[in-house]
């Protein structure tokens, strides 16, 4: 089977990264989202990111557009997937409305068609028994910034057939990543090791091991990490970084992946990280600055 046309439902931080790395790569793009300023907001980002290479020499203008022109915005959902080979969901992690799109999406694209998440955490086999077609389904997960992040994280769910591993290795390898291939556990391979390490940073500083700034350098320069453990939370979002905690403690039932109650306070107080302009740090200056805690 070979792949053609890619829609990508939703627009935002991994959507719009996502559509970018498959238009590069050649393939036709519908990227949806539910309303006009996301999709502007999405083109935005990805002309933006394009812009990077233009002024680094590595493409010319012209063929930043080019891919920009392969990226079709869509409102309709029906319109987006009809004529899909493959359909790339990053909406937002709220289990409901991954089941109810899946169930609809479903419906709407051809029965040939690939259907691949790129949630962070939900089950594979969950999302599958809403489709009537859970031998292609299958979870691809990108990692944030999408057109720089090297690996695609493959999740086999329980009925994810040989043939649809193959063709989204495939897929993969032409977006120019690397992949894994992963059993269905909760969080995967990589969160199920990012998110204990990101809160055991938390703890530390909760309990005044180290100051915020400090716990950056230390795990940056101790251990070559390019971002301090503070600062990729406020990278990937306190809130995502909460949600997936919450969700490896209730599945797991073991308490190493209880969250920091430092975390929970945060997110209450709608301190999100580099998205809301203060997490660990403060964005509102010139340079970041570590909070008070
Ligand atoms: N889009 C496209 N290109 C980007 C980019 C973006 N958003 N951000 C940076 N780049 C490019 C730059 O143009 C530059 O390209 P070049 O090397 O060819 O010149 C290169 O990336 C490096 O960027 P900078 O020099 O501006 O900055 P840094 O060297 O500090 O790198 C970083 C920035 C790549 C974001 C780096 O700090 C990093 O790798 N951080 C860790 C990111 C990480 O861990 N991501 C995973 C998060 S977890 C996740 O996504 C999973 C989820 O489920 C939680």
């Amino acid at each position: 089977m070979e792949i053609k046309r890619i829609a990508v439902l939703g627009a935002g931080q991994m959507g719009n990264g996502i559509a970018h790395v498959c238009a590069q790569a050649g393939f036709e793009v519908k990227m949806r989202d539910i309303e006009q300023r996301f999709l502007d907001r999405g083109f935005e980002t990805i002309k933006k990111n394009l812009g990077r290479g233009v002024k680094k020499g590595r493409m010319t203008q012209e063929e930043a557009d080019a891919i920009v022109a392969r990226i079709e915005g869509v409102l309709d959902l029906k319109r987006a997937v009809e004529d899909a080979d493959l359909v790339i969901e990053a909406i937002p992690e709220i289990v409901q409305l991954k089941l109810d799109t899946w169930k609809e999406v479903d419906g709407l694209a051809p029965e040939h068609a690939i259907l691949a998440s790129n949630t962070s955490s939900i089950s594979i086999t969950q999302m599958a028994a809403m489709t009537k077609r859970p031998e292609k389904f299958i979870g691809m997960h990108f990692f944030n910034p999408v057109p720089v992040m090297k690996l695609v994280e493959i999740i086999r769910g329980a009925a994810t057939s040989d043939e649809t591993v193959r063709v989204i290795e495939d897929v993969s390898h032409r977006l120019g990543k690397e992949t894994v291939i992963v059993n269905e556990a909760p969080g995967f391979a990589v969160n199920r090791l990012l998110v204990p390490a990101i809160n055991e940073a938390i703890f530390a500083v909760q309990e005044h091991v180290a100051t915020i700034e400090d716990m950056d350098k230390a795990i940056k320069l101790g251990l070559n990490w390019p971002m301090g453990p503070l600062t990729l939370a406020d990278f990937v979002g306190l809130d995502t970084l909460l949600y997936i905690s919450d969700y490896l403690f209730d599945e797991f039932k073991d308490p190493k992946y209880r969250a920091p109650s430092l975390l929970r306070k945060m997110v209450r107080a709608g301190w999100l990280g580099r998205k809301a302009g203060r997490g660990f740090y403060d964005y509102s200056g010139e340079q970041p600055t570590p909070i008070k805690l």
